[in-house]
């Protein structure tokens, strides 16, 4: 369904990207991890259109969309949360979740029938929390609203950037269960970026490993674990051998 594939994109002198690939099917959870710098923001980024690739060719359902800004990403059918919080501060929870429906209701109709906000809240854990302004909330409840935000948009496909960041081990793994479950519910794709490892294998059928902008394994996470390369990116070159 979505398909990166030969991306390229550097900033200046710094080769962020130099032959990234990133997949991931309708119903499954992939998982996207590297080192700090490795690039996976960046691949995230080019991927939903906040950057250009120099190189590449993404896909979305047998339709080339590289280079396509945000927002007609968006409306493609693929949603994003970031590595830093981006909410409404002052709208409340469930005026956060309704902007971005709204919209795709007005240019996509037919998947927005599929989407019931309260359903949403509620999924999140966020029903009671519904008329609180956003801003007031705590971080780990702020990054619960994005994510079901996202979902607003009936997404075919939803990227995640570090969503475990700054959650204890109890919210780690509620998350994890939350993200199967509206992967289950809804048959979206869902590209998660973490460091936690054991929360990526927990929930991800497939992971991309990435190192210096390349991506240098691909599988099922127990094969990429006994993957040479990925041992010496993690572990350092004397495991790997
Ligand atoms: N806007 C930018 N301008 C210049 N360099 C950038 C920019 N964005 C990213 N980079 C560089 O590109 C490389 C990849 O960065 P990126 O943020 O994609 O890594 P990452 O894998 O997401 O790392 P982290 O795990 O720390 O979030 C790094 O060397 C980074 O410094
Ligand atoms: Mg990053």
């Amino acid at each position: 369904m979505l398909s990166a594939t030969g991306i390229e994109k550097a900033f200046g002198g710094v080769r962020a990207l130099s032959g990234a690939t990133l997949e991931c099917s309708a119903g499954e959870i992939v998982g996207l991890i590297g080192p700090n710098g490795a690039g996976k923001s960046t691949l995230v980024n080019v991927v939903t259109g906040f950057l250009k690739p120099d190189m590449g060719s993404i896909v979305l359902d047998g339709r080339e969309i590289a280079g396509r800004d945000p927002q007609r990403i968006s409306d493609a059918g693929i949603a994003r949360t970031f590595q830093n919080l981006r909410v409404f501060r002052e709208l409340t929870v469930r005026q956060n979740v309704e902007v971005a429906f709204l919209r795709c209701r007005q240019l996509r109709p037919q998947k927005a029938a599929k989407v019931d906000v309260d359903v949403l809240l509620a999924e999140f854990g966020l029903a009671e929390l519904a008329d609180t302004a956003a801003g007031s909330l705590p971080y780990g409840t702020q990054r619960w609203m994005e994510i079901a935000r996202a979902m607003a948009t009936a997404p075919d496909i939803l990227m995640l950037d570090e969503p475990a960041a700054g959650l204890n081990d109890e919210e780690t793994k509620r998350l994890g269960q939350t993200i199967s479950a509206i992967c289950e519910r809804t048959g979206a794709g869902i590209v998660v970026i973490d460091h936690d490892l054991r929360f990526i294998n927990s929930i991800c059928a497939r992971i991309f490993v990435m190192d210096q902008g390349r991506s240098i394994a691909v599988g099922e996470p127990e094969a990429v674990w006994k993957d040479p390369k990925v041992i010496e990116v993690y572990v350092g070159p004397e495991a790997a051998v």
